[in-house]
């Protein structure tokens, strides 16, 4: 769909990306949308307002009083006139502002005077984008229909590394476009990575799910493991391109389409499942989570129930990524392990990444919220020599988006 006459209002907010707006505005102008700046004083610290003026062809708007005349109310009109706002980008402190109700400039006068859609394009250092009441704020504004475009991860103008980077002009007009060809959903609750085929030609092997070790004919141990976080990882995977592999033990989970579906049931099944996928895959992601003991013997019946006191013989099960990384080296496929810890998250998934040789590890700690029946996590990212990377509460879905565009740059 063309953006032909489609009147898009531009707000600028005092961030470092300021200076790829101009670009963004000149593709937009070619495609003959039409263009308002509203910036921020903070805004034309960073570029001027004669370079924004020369780009959209319209004046620039800056201050709520600066009008030669004050019959007009500029920042009703500004809202009233545009189809979509772009705010681009979208500094911490607009966005809380926003988020409070707070109108003291006149682009928030704008914000909260306009009845169309507002999408934010978020632009800060990593850890104003994971301080708590920034996404407080954002969950807030999602909640009551503001649309949001993720940050990306990369290195940053401050010098840090991790996620607060402004997507590059050609990713917010692919946004404006899909945002007219009434594609608002994936706006709304995705992470715009997801849009990117980040593993096209790559083999991705998933496991999900729990395993089941038999104490009898009719009784097992397993685990709370619902597979949902492996499942939503296979699915996203084959979106961005990846050849897929998911063995699964046995969950109830639909099976995504366009993958290639390997069932287990015990441990030592899954094992040998990893290993001989192992050779043919570029990255494994161990998302399953393995009963680790079982009975040393399975009753050949039904055990009887009898009063006098009943013991089971357990045994360790084989450590599958102790295992498979015992013959790791270089140029072997990249190995993502999942740790799900109760206590001490952060300095058991250290030991274990380093332990178990892996290239990366995702630290659970499973809640209310993120438990495993649970369509929500939380999660932290540890990669050797690097920052932890934490994600926020979000759909596994969302999760499985971040997760596979931060791995897929590990490949
Ligand atoms: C060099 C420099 C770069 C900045 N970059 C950002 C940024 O990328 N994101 C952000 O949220 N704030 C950034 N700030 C801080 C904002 O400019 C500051 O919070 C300001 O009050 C924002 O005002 P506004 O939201 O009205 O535009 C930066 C400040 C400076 C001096």
């Amino acid at each position: 769909m063309s953006l032909s006459k489609k009147k898009i209002l531009i707000g600028m907010t005092g961030g470092i990306a300021c200076y790829k707006i101009p670009y963004l505005v000149r593709a937009l102008k070619k495609a003959d949308a039409e263009v308002m700046v509203v910036m921020t004083e903070a805004a034309t610290k960073f570029i001027t307002p004669l370079t924004m003026e020369t780009v959209s062809g319209n004046p620039v708007a800056v201050g709520m009083f600066e009008g030669k005349t004050y019959i007009a109310t500029r920042h009703i009109d500004l809202s009233e006139w545009a189809d979509v706002n772009l705010i681009a980008p979208a500094t911490a402190n607009c966005i809380g502002k926003i988020a409070s109700g707070i109108s003291d400039d006149l682009l928030t006068t704008v914000l909260c005077a306009s009845t169309t859609h507002t999408i934010f394009s978020p632009a800060m250092n990593v850890h104003m984008w994971e301080n708590k009441i920034t996404q407080r704020n954002i969950a807030m504004l999602k909640e009551v229909g503001y649309l949001f475009i993720d940050p990306t991860e990369g290195d940053m103008a401050c010098n840090h590394y991790g996620v607060g980077r402004m997507p590059e002009p050609e990713d917010l007009f692919s946004v404006i476009q899909a945002y007219f060809n009434k594609n608002r959903q994936s706006l709304k609750n995705e992470h715009s990575s997801a849009k990117k085929k980040s593993l096209k030609n790559k083999k991705i092997l998933i496991t999900a799910g729990p395993t089941k070790e038999q104490i009898d004919p009719v009784r097992f141990i397993s685990n709370n493991s619902s597979g949902k976080m492996g499942y939503a990882l296979a699915s996203v995977a084959v979106e961005l391109g990846a050849e897929v592999t998911l063995i699964s033990g046995p969950t109830s989970e639909e099976v995504p389409a366009n993958l290639k579906l390997i069932q287990i049931k015990t441990t030592d099944e899954l094992l040998k499942a990893v290993q001989k996928e192992y050779k043919k895959t570029d990255c494994l992601i161990m998302a399953a989570a393995p009963a680790d003991i079982r009975p040393s013997q399975i009753a050949k019946s039904k055990i009887k129930k009898d009063n006098q006191k009943m013991e089971i013989a357990l045994e360790p099960t084989t450590d599958i990524l102790k295992e498979i990384t015992k013959n790791k080296t270089v140029n072997s496929a990249k190995i993502i392990g999942f740790a799900l810890e109760t206590d001490n998250g952060l300095a058991n998934a250290k030991k274990k990444l380093k332990d178990k040789k892996l290239d990366a590890i995702v630290l659970n700690q499973p809640s209310e919220k993120t438990a495993f029946e649970s369509d929500t996590n939380e999660v932290t990212l540890l990669i050797p020599k690097r920052k932890a990377v934490h994600i926020p509460l979000d759909t596994k879905r969302n999760i499985s988006i971040r997760l596979l565009d931060i791995i897929s740059k590990l490949l």
